[in-house]
């Protein structure tokens, strides 16, 4: 596997992602292709240089809130949902402060955590209950000095979304013991009309983060918000008084276009990762014999454990020498385990998987 630089502070995954992530038949992105500029039905009108946007572009916290069931003074907005957690775990925890962090995780997550001198507490998502959490063991590992439980929801790395009255259930525990939940929900629109309310509407302890990159391909837009009671979503922007500031006026005004063509975005999503679930599908049931999986109805990543290795390296490196990525599970904890991301244009999934498929034989056979 390439070096990866060492740093001390960061993501070693992100600076992985950013630099060497990248291949002809990319199976290592996480989210939906991005969009060409024609994708979007945008005019120079949509585009304002300066603008009022010292506590977030009004109009849109406004089409945020109208999309998610809150008003304004809920969303923060911020740079990408990575700025969003950012934030939000920097409005809440002290340094000292137990934060519970799910494993596996997206290791930013972990690492803004650590960054900002929390003693992080980790509890399992393990693959044989499908990719859920027990919420009793979240509240074993609750203490006194516990401040923040951390999730994402669609689940980055198995795409699994935490079940309604799971989240439910580790909403009404953090409740009682006065503790905040972040929940990451950057892959929540891609369940579309099965998407559960966004879980900001649990209490007001509860925070969601997302933005318009995984599920709408305006990655470059860097739209993204937290959505949280009005008090805490207060702090959050004196807090940014110290980080960004103020928003880009460019972005955020093409971010309420967006808004205004979110179905259009949708539909073009929807087109891209249906016939790749598809084919996906057929791909992981033909290879259970070295394969162990779960595989949500609507995912655009999934994370199978290989059966008789215990580590996904040699597979990502033999992979390299026919164009193809994925996502070693190192970066997620689990060695044995990869994550296939299948949002790409259909025939570069079919390409990269007929890859794979001849990867998993001549690692089985040594030939
Ligand atoms: C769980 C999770 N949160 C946040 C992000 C970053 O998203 P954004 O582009 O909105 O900053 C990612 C990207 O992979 C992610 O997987």
């Amino acid at each position: 596997m390439s070096e990866v630089v060492r740093i001390n502070k960061g993501s070693v995954y992100m600076a992985w992602a950013k630099h060497h992530a990248g291949a002809r038949y990319n199976l290592a992105n996480s989210g939906i292709i991005g969009c060409e500029t024609a994708d979007l039905p945008l005019s120079l009108d949509d585009v304002m240089v300066n603008g009022p946007n010292h506590e977030g572009y009004q109009p849109l916290k406004e089409a945020i809130g109208r999309q998610y069931g809150v008003s304004a003074d809920n969303v923060v907005t911020a740079q990408g949902t990575s700025m969003a957690n950012f934030l939000a775990m920097a409005t809440l925890i002290e340094p000292g402060d137990e934060v519970l962090i799910e494993q596996p995780v997206y290791d930013p997550i972990l690492a803004a955590a650590r960054y900002l001198g929390a003693e992080v507490v980790r509890f399992s998502r393990r693959m044989a209950d499908g990719w859920q959490i027990d919420p009793e063991e979240i509240r074993r590992l609750i203490t006194s000095r516990t401040r923040l439980i951390v999730i994402s929801s669609p689940h980055n790395p198995s795409g699994v979304a935490v079940e309604p009255a799971i989240l439910a259930r580790i909403g009404e525990i953090a409740a009682a013991a006065g503790v905040f939940v972040l929940v990451d929900e950057v892959y929540r629109d891609i369940l579309f009309e099965d998407a559960p309310p966004s879980a900001v509407h649990l209490g007001p302890h509860i925070l969601a983060t997302s933005s318009l990159t995984k599920s709408y391909g305006l990655s470059g837009l860097r739209c993204g918000w937290i959505l949280c009671d009005p008090v805490v979503a207060e702090r959050a922007r004196r807090l940014n008084d110290i980080f960004g500031s103020v928003g880009s006026m460019p972005s955020d005004s093409l971010a309420v276009a967006a808004f205004r063509h979110l179905p259009l975005l949708a539909a073009r999503t929807r087109s891209i990762i249906e016939p790749n679930i598809r084919l996906v599908r057929g791909f992981l049931s033909a290879h259970e014999d070295c394969l162990e999986y779960v595989l949500p109805a609507r995912t655009m990543i999934v994370f199978p454990r290989l059966k008789s290795q215990s580590d996904s390296g040699p597979l990502h490196d033999l992979l390299r020498c026919s164009e193809t990525s994925i996502v070693p599970g190192s970066f997620f904890e689990m060695r044995d385990h990869f994550r296939l991301g299948f949002a790409v244009r259909t025939p570069d999934v079919e390409a990269g998987l007929g890859h794979l498929s001849a990867a998993l034989r001549q690692l089985s056979t040594g030939q």
